[in-house]
Formats: C-alpha cells, sequence, structure tokens
C-alpha cells in the first residue's frame, strides 16, 4: 500500500487534503457502456385482459384418471363443486402453443435445502420455484413482463378485482369466492386476516422466509379489515398508493392455511413462537396450499415429490382444470448441477445465472440435438458489495464491529472501497465475452428507470483511494501492511473486516473473494465469513455482517417490486439499514433523502414524475456509494424442448424469478413427448401431516 510520511487525524483537516490532492470531480469519470449483448426473443406485449379473466365456464374436465379413481369412488366431489363460482380462466389466444393436455413432470434441481412448510412462519422450503409454486398470492407480478408498460399493474390472483374510495385512502379487494385449498378446506378472509394480523403484525414473527412481511411493507399506519369471507378492505394514509398492489403480491402477501397453521401460533396455543414456526418440518407432507401442486414426498438431500392439487381453481378457456403437469420434482442437489442437468436433460429447468458456466452451458446447449433450450434475456442479475449502515445497534456489534459500522458510515470509506475495486478484471473473472458489465452500484443499465446521466461513477483508482483512508487517519502505524484504527479507536487495532457470502453459489464467493483480494492493496484485511444459505439469510436479516456480498433483489430492476427496500422506508424494509435495538432508524442525511424519494415515488402514480424521481435516486445513491457495486450480467432460461406454452422472452428475473413468469401451471408437454418421469402415478395429495399420496 502507498505510505505518506505524514499521518492525518480528524475530518476537517482530512477533507481539505484529500480536496487539494484530488479534487472530487476527479475521481469520477466516463461509466463506460456494457458491451453489445441483445437478449434472444422479446415478449409479445399484451394487456392483462388478454392473458386471463374470472367466469363460470358451462362444462369442467380433468384428467380422466382423477374422474374414475377419485370422484367415481366418492373419495372426491365432482370437479365443478371443487372450483370456484367464478374460476380464473387462462385465455387461449395468450397460450403461445394453445390449450395443453395433461401428463407429465417439469423435474426441478435445487441447491437449497427446505426448513419446513410454514411459509408465513418465516420457513424457507429451499427456494428454486417451490415457494412460488405452493403460494399464491393477493396480486401476481411475475408474467407482468409481457404486459404493455403504459398498463402495468398488478394482476389479480386471490384478489379477483379490486376498487378504491373517491379519496384513494380506501382500498376495496373481491376475492375469489368459492376456491378451496388443496385439502378441501374454504379459502376466505380468515385466511387473509391471519395472515396480516397474527404473522404481519405480530413483531414476534419475522413473516414470510426473506423477512419482508412487515407491516411498513404496505405503508406507515395501513389498516387491513375482513368485511366479509370474501371482501377485505385496506385502509391507507397515504392517497391512492397504487404501489402496495405490488406488495400484495409473491412474497410478502401470499396467505398461509390458517386452518392448519392458527392452532400452532402462540396467540392460539401454548407453543413458543419458535414452536410455531418450527411446527411443520419438511416430513410433515401434504400440507394445504393454494398452489397448483402439494408436497407429498421427501426424502432429506435427495428430493421433494409434489402432485397435482385437485381443488386448483385455474382453469383454460375450455374448462380444464389446470395444471396440465401432473408432478414436480425437486431434485436437491446444488445450484451448479441444476445447470448441468438442465443442459444434459436429466432436469428439466434452471436458471443460468452463475456467470462461471456460461460458456461450457452455451457450447453443450448450441447443438442441434441438444435435449434443452437456452435463451438469455437482459442484464438483470446483479451483485454488490452492501455495508452495514446501522450505527445504532442493529445486529449487536462488538466494538471492533461498531468501529467498522462508523467507517461504512463515512463517505470518503465508501468511495475509497469503490475505487480500490477493479470491475473489468472481477467480470472476466467470472466469464469472458460480452456478458458482464460494469455496474457501479443502483439501478442497473438496460431497465425502465435507468439514468446514465444520473450515474455517478467512480473507476478504479488506487492512489485516490489510498490517499482518501490516510485523510480517514486509518495509518499501518505497526507496518504489517493493514492499516490500524486511529489509536483512540477499537484500541488502534488493523482494520479488519468480515465479508459474509453465500457458499450455495460459486458466483457469490468467487466474487467475495475478488474483493477480498482487491481490498489488500488498500490495506484493508477483510476475512471471508461464507455461510450456506439459509445460515447466511438468517445473519444478514439480522444484521450480523460488517459487509455482504450478495446478488441483488428486484427492487433494483423493476423499481416498482420490492420498492419500499429501496431505501430504508421503515424500520425493517431495508436490505442493509435496519432500525436498531431501540426500535430507531439513525439515518444519514442522503439516506433521508433517498427515503423521501421513495416515498414520493410511492404516491405517485404520475409517470413523468415517477422518472424524475428515480434519476434523483440514482443520483444520490451512486453519488454516496450506497453500495459498491460489482458486476451485472444476463442470465438465460434453459428449459427442456419438450415443453409448450413457454411465454417468448421470459427473463430469468424480472418482477420476480421465471419460475412464476413462465406460468408454470399452463406449461404442458405434448402428448407424443411425454417422458415416463412421474413416481406416483395416477395418485393426489392424501390428508394433511400423513406420509404420502391417497
Ligand atoms: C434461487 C435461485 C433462483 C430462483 C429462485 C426462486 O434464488 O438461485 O434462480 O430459482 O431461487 O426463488
Amino acid at each position: 500500500m502507498r505510505k505518506h510520511i505524514y499521518a492525518l487525524g480528524g475530518a476537517g483537516l482530512l477533507l481539505s487534503v484529500s480536496m487539494s490532492a484530488m479534487p472530487a470531480q476527479e475521481m469520477t469519470g466516463e461509466l463506460p457502456d456494457p458491451p453489445e449483448f441483445s437478449a434472444q426473443s422479446e415478449p409479445n406485449f399484451v394487456s392483462i385482459s388478454d392473458i386471463l379473466e374470472y367466469k363460470a365456464l358451462p362444462e369442467y374436465n380433468e384428467p380422466d384418471w382423477v374422474t374414475s379413481k377419485y370422484v367415481d369412488a366418492g373419495a372426491l366431489p365432482p370437479v365443478a363443486e371443487r372450483l370456484p363460482k367464478e374460476p380464473l380462466v387462462y385465455k387461449a389466444a395468450n397460450m403461445p402453443d394453445g390449450i395443453g393436455v395433461y401428463g407429465d413432470t417439469m423435474r426441478h434441481v435445487i441447491g437449497g435445502r427446505p426448513e419446513g412448510w410454514n411459509y408465513i412462519g418465516g420457513q424457507s422450503q429451499g427456494w428454486g420455484g417451490i415457494d412460488i409454486g405452493l403460494s399464491e398470492c393477493l396480486t401476481r407480478t411475475g408474467p407482468l413482463f409481457m404486459v404493455k408498460a403504459d398498463e402495468l399493474e398488478p394482476m389479480p390472483n386471490l384478489a379477483k378485482s379490486w376498487e378504491w374510495s373517491e379519496d384513494g385512502k380506501e382500498l376495496t379487494m373481491h376475492l375469489i369466492e368459492g376456491a378451496k385449498w388443496s385439502d378441501g378446506d374454504p379459502f376466505d378472509s380468515e385466511d387473509v386476516m391471519f395472515y396480516w394480523e397474527d404473522n404481519v403484525q405480530d413483531p414476534n414473527v419475522s413473516a414470510v422466509p426473506s423477512g419482508t412481511g412487515t407491516p411498513e411493507r404496505f405503508g406507515t399506519g395501513t389498516k387491513l379489515e375482513a368485511i366479509d369471507a370474501y371482501t377485505i378492505k385496506w385502509t391507507f394514509e397515504e392517497s391512492f398508493p397504487t404501489q402496495y398492489l405490488y406488495a400484495m403480491a409473491y412474497d410478502s402477501f401470499c396467505p398461509g392455511p390458517s386452518h392448519i397453521l392458527k392452532p400452532e401460533h402462540p396467540k392460539y396455543s401454548d407453543n413458543s413462537y419458535e414452536q410455531y414456526k418450527n411446527a411443520f418440518p419438511p416430513e410433515y407432507l401434504n400440507i394445504p396450499v393454494m398452489g397448483a401442486w402439494v408436497p407429498v414426498e421427501y426424502r432429506p438431500d435427495d428430493i421433494i415429490v409434489m402432485r397435482r392439487n385437485p381443488y386448483y381453481w385455474k382453469v383454460d378457456e375450455q374448462g380444464n382444470q389446470l395444471p396440465y403437469l401432473n408432478e414436480m420434482h425437486y431434485r436437491l442437489s446444488t445450484w451448479a448441477d441444476r445447470d448441468v442437468q438442465a443442459v444434459a436433460g436429466s432436469g428439466d429447468f434452471s436458471n443460468l445465472e452463475q456467470a462461471e458456466s456460461y460458456v461450457e452451458a452455451l457450447r453443450r446447449s448450441a447443438d442441434d440435438s441438444a435435449p434443452a433450450r437456452l435463451q438469455f434475456g437482459a442484464r438483470t442479475i446483479g451483485y454488490a458489495l452492501r455495508m452495514n449502515m446501522s450505527g445504532n445497534g442493529w445486529g449487536e456489534p462488538d466494538a471492533r464491529e461498531q468501529a467498522v459500522r462508523e467507517l461504512n458510515r463515512n463517505l470518503d470509506f465508501r468511495k475509497a472501497v469503490t475505487m480500490a475495486v477493479d470491475r473489468q478484471r472481477l467480470g472476466e473473472s467470472l466469464v469472458r465475452g460480452p456478458f458482464t458489465a460494469i455496474y457501479p452500484g443502483g439501478l442497473y443499465a438496460g431497465t425502465t428507470y435507468y439514468d446514465k446521466d444520473s450515474t455517478v461513477y467512480y473507476p478504479y483508482n488506487m492512489d485516490a483511494a489510498n490517499e482518501l483512508l490516510d485523510g480517514l487517519g486509518l495509518m499501518d502505524t505497526d507496518g504489517n501492511g493493514v492499516r490500524n484504527f486511529p489509536a483512540d479507536t477499537a484500541g488502534g487495532a488493523d482494520v479488519e473486516i468480515t465479508l459474509l457470502a453465500n457458499t450455495d453459489y460459486a458466483t457469490d464467493t468467487n466474487l467475495a473473494e475478488g474483493v477480498i483480494a482487491m481490498m489488500e492493496p488498500l490495506g484493508l484485511r477483510v476475512i471471508a465469513n461464507f455461510q450456506t444459505g439459509t445460515a447466511r439469510d438468517d445473519m444478514a436479516q439480522s444484521g450480523q455482517f460488517d459487509w455482504t456480498v450478495e446478488r441483488q433483489g428486484s427492487e433494483m430492476v423493476a423499481v416498482v417490486q420490492n420498492t419500499t427496500m429501496l431505501a430504508p422506508t421503515g424500520p425493517r424494509t431495508h436490505p442493509f439499514h435496519k432500525a436498531g435495538s431501540d426500535g430507531t432508524l439513525d439515518l444519514l442525511p442522503f439516506e433521508q433523502e433517498l427515503t423521501d424519494i421513495v416515498n414520493a415515488f410511492i404516491s405517485t402514480s404520475d409517470n413523468a414524475e415517477r422518472a424524475e424521481l428515480m434519476k434523483q435516486y440514482q443520483q444520490i445513491f451512486t453519488e454516496n456509494v450506497y453500495s459498491v457495486g460489482l458486476t451485472q450480467y444476463p442470465g438465460a432460461l434453459i428449459i427442456n424442448k419438450r415443453f409448450a406454452n413457454i411465454p417468448a422472452g421470459a427473463p430469468i428475473f424480472m418482477f420476480n424469478w421465471a419460475e412464476d413468469n413462465i406460468i408454470r401451471e399452463r406449461v404442458y408437454v405434448p402428448e407424443d413427448q411425454q417422458g415416463d418421469y412421474e413416481l406416483h402415478p395416477e395418485t393426489l395429495p392424501g390428508a394433511p401431516g400423513s406420509d404420502g399420496p391417497a
């Protein structure tokens, strides 16, 4: 590292030194345009009303074996009685290959492991599309990638329609009437209210595995009440906060089966909160769901098998009850294996997102005889180095950690770190070619609200970075190559920072290792804290980290999805700045500005105003290095060629993941291409908790 003969201390002195040595404007530089790389297919843009409607049809159908083995035997009511009054009907004209046929299986491979089935109580099912398939939410956003931009609003789902009061403060929603959970129990406002009152509003429950089921996600002071079994009413402090319709989609408003979960909740039982959360371990089968398939078999480190939900409430225009696919597999393996198996044809689906395997996957898929299609989309996969911005106790830091937090909260420190990252090299270390782009942080290039002119970029510049840290009084006083805190901070110890990353993904740890190496010449000792997915997520959500390298959420892509996560808009909304032990947020002035901008964005639906607000957001975010952007690249959807009804241009990640975007319940396999993959043919889910299909 660069050494100076004088040691500096004190912010005032630092400011004058860093200004004379390196004027602020000289630290910023021209942001190179991302290399040319076009998405391989474009959506066919439509209106929501082209995709679906709710209506009764003259007759309904189901697979023959369901009628003969179950209905005729008296084990199940006829299909018409199992469906709601007006099912959700997918229109044939919007189905890329039209009305489908029943049969076959989609074989997923995932890298996560299920904690259990209490999704709303905070348990993860291992990701990779399991929870997306089990949980149905009030609204739906994944398929919006194909909706015309000027008609963008969440799709109806469990809420089939809604209307606003004149002053825009009340939103009345009509739930689908007569729909049933997969065990036949009615779905109604009791399920909705149990989620809201006893999970979202209960501070002892960290609702949904991502922790996003917080009250403030729906606006400060927002109230929800049940008017009757199929009507609910929201009351907001703001007028027309249409934005919250997005929060009512996956993953923050997908009610669970209250008839099963409620008796285990501490309010209605002797259980502790821990017992409630863990009341439905992976071995518990046939958990009632509103989704198209129900878990019927679980073998640890091997597989989760799901069978069709006989009460599923969606149909095609000919009245065929969905889903078309009878079974779903989730092989419990690794995320890298998901790519390998999808390309080889032993798995059916992958979101190709770990850039390290792109070249090989592309090479193997290029052959006409390859079993799977591989289609690249836009650059919506992005990674950033995020610093813990709480100075008031989130995650209960010790003295060293607190000293790091103070650095994290210092702009010169964040600038030094960002300038020490050689993004070109970092991107190339993952994959060569036109894939990765330099990502300075903030909204992604190529997305709707991105504005290059509002993006401040601090290019790689080690000299300037070192000068900034010198200026902060962080000198290597003991000559061991690592800068020390000033004598009055953390005992003048070496500056050591831990970096949290997820070992389930090679890309996460590769990027984290790259960052660690790049901090060395800056004189910062960064120590890997690499954890498996669930442990990492728990630590990140509870503030137990100095720094973390992570793949970012949909707010950075879509803006309208997860909007409240763009800034610390509430005590528990933001990924790297949550409230301290006293429940308050110690926002820096620029964070307050970002929060105001995001709140203003939420309370207007004027497109021009929104675009302007996001320019300001991007400017303030990137100028202040709110997070250190690392790299941004496209993902590819890999899907076996036998599947029909895969929409053109389906991105692996936009408003949601591809598992939602492709609308799996209307995906099918033409008869002559069906494989022999069903493990439990001609069976349906059994009684909740029982071990296996009926
Ligand atoms: C994981 C995977 C993604 C996607 C999501 C779905 O995060 O890495 O590709 O499958 O699960 O939740």
